[in-house]
């Protein structure tokens, strides 16, 4: 469209809206960084969102030529229709289901860019003359090669964190040149898919296409229930880059920054979490690593050694002469929903002149931020939350430790047996603490299915039952 005409300055309008656009979705990104900025963070993603939207039909109608009204009234339609089924997911979904959840919208986000590439290509995209038209036709391939890689990827996903499948490593032989021959024959197809007219331009691309899903689903299968965590951040960082070439074929600037963003932040995230694993990423993504690893509630008995128990008043009696109180939360603490009474216990602490912190693991829970999460919904003040490298150090100072639900994430075999299957994981060093005190329901082991000596040691003693209400029975003991 020309500049200068009412629809070309449409247009430039659009753009110059799609650039505050892209600015607050940065700032929004920067603020979900700390739970004190967060709330601003989602407000700006929003104002973004809505802004976004409005240029976007302002757009479409005008490269449609239909009356505005008619594509406000479309948007209007699927916008009401995917919020209705997102708001009826996201009000019944509970916490401890969140990656599930997570998993299964990357699907959608994949499902979107293999959609707009079909149309894309069935409808002429933008194509011009004929060097737009291969530029486009990569765009499209690569679109829907990296959409279909992430919707079986994150089903497979779903499945497996959802209990629906094992989560044990699916190990195929020669797995690796298997995916090798896969990506080959993808891209092998590109050269007949840039050289065919018309519709028989859809056959390279529907084979590519069920290549790409198998690839998908045999990726995420080949990888354990232990790295499903860093596999729902790769499969986001994906989702981010399938929305990208989406945003290329579309012609559409600000999807293609807004999945860029994606796509980076996500990669960032799948090292930062295989940093805190202690895994490098590369065995992540190539899978089959370790046993079967345990999931929720799943794995061999823990615990070398003779455990000591306590009961309730002991506990409180041992609050009652400590001066200075680290908790450690984890995975129990979020199925317990013990954020509550746990944080009630605090102010309880805390007013007797008891100095107390939390001691936060950056993989403590089943998704990134879990446990601060729970926390500020419980109100506890984000200047005692630490995260585990600001609090390991003070732990041999601290009176008692109380581990609230968590089990993998405070293993010392982590760091005195290299055998150990989580060897050089970074862990929370709460047996360097005058007392520990571990709640948790039995001699389970924790995700990873490996057992924890830290039971056994003297200086330990178990307080077994659910966790919210042992917490709430010692806050009416105090
Ligand atoms: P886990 O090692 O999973 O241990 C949780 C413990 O909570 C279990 O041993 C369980 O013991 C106890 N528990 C469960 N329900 C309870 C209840 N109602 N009351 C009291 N205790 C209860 O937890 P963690 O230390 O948080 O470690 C997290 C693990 O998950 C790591 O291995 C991590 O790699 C993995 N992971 C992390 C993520 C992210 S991103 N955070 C995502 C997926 C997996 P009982 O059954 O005996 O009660």
């Amino acid at each position: 469209m020309a500049p200068g005409t009412d629809a070309g300055t449409a247009t430039a309008f659009a753009q110059a809206v799609y650039v505050v656009a892209a600015l607050l979705f940065v700032l929004s990104l920067a603020g979900l960084a700390r739970p004190t900025t967060a709330r601003r963070g989602v407000t700006l993603g929003i104002v973004g969102m809505a802004l976004a939207l409005g240029a976007t039909v302002l757009l479409a109608a005008e490269r449609s030529e239909r009356p505005v009204g008619v594509t406000l009234g479309l948007a209007l339609a699927a916008l009401v229709l995917g919020g209705a089924v997102g708001a009826w997911r996201a009000r019944r979904v509970a916490m401890t289901e969140l990656p599930q959840l997570i998993a299964i919208l990357h699907s959608s986000v994949g499902l979107a860019a293999v959609a707009v590439g079909y149309n894309s290509l069935l409808t002429g995209g933008l194509a011009g003359g004929p060097d737009d038209e291969a530029v486009h036709r990569v765009e499209v391939f690569l679109g829907v090669l990296v959409g279909a890689v992430t919707l079986t990827g994150s089903v497979v996903a779903y499945l497996k964190l959802a209990a629906r499948m094992s989560s044990a490593p699916l190990v195929l032989p020669r797995r690796n040149a298997l995916n090798l021959a896969a990506v080959a024959v993808a891209l092998g197809l590109l050269p007949w898919f840039l050289a065919a007219d018309g519709p028989a331009a859809l056959v390279p691309l529907l084979l590519m296409t069920v290549v790409a899903l198998a690839l998908g689903a045999h990726l995420v299968a080949a990888i354990g229930g232990g790295d499903m965590p860093v596999v729902v951040s790769m499969l986001n960082s994906y989702s981010g880059w399938a929305a990208a070439a989406a945003g290329f074929m579309l012609g559409n600037d600000l999807l293609i920054v807004t999945g860029a963003l994606v796509g980076a932040s996500g990669a960032i995230l799948s090292y930062l979490m295989c940093r805190a694993m202690n895994r490098s990423f590369v065995s992540v993504v190539l899978g089959g690593f370790g046993a079967p690893t345990g999931g929720p509630g799943a794995g061999p008995a823990a615990g070398a050694g003779e455990h000591r128990e306590v009961q309730v008043e002991d506990v409180a009696r041992m609050l009652r002469g400590a001066r200075s109180v680290v908790v450690t939360p984890g995975y129990g603490m979020a199925v317990a929903q013990a954020q509550y009474p746990v944080a009630e216990l605090v102010a309880r602490l805390r007013a007797r002149g008891v100095a107390v912190r939390f001691g936060v693991h950056p993989v403590a829970g089943r998704l990134p931020g879990h446990m601060n999460v729970l926390l500020a919904e419980a109100k506890v003040p984000y200047d005692i939350v630490l995260e585990m490298d600001e609090i390991n150090d003070d732990l041999a100072g601290t009176d008692v430790v109380l581990v609230i639900g968590a089990n993998d994430t405070v293993n010392p075999a982590a760091m005195e047996d290299p055998r150990s299957p989580i060897a050089g994981m970074p862990v929370l060093r709460v047996w360097e603490a005058g007392q520990v005190v571990i709640f948790k329901r039995s001699m389970a082991a924790g995700y990873a299915g490996v057992p924890n000596p830290l039971f056994a040691r003297e200086n330990a003693a178990m307080l077994f039952g659910d966790a919210k209400e042992q917490v709430e029975k010692i806050v009416q003991a105090l």
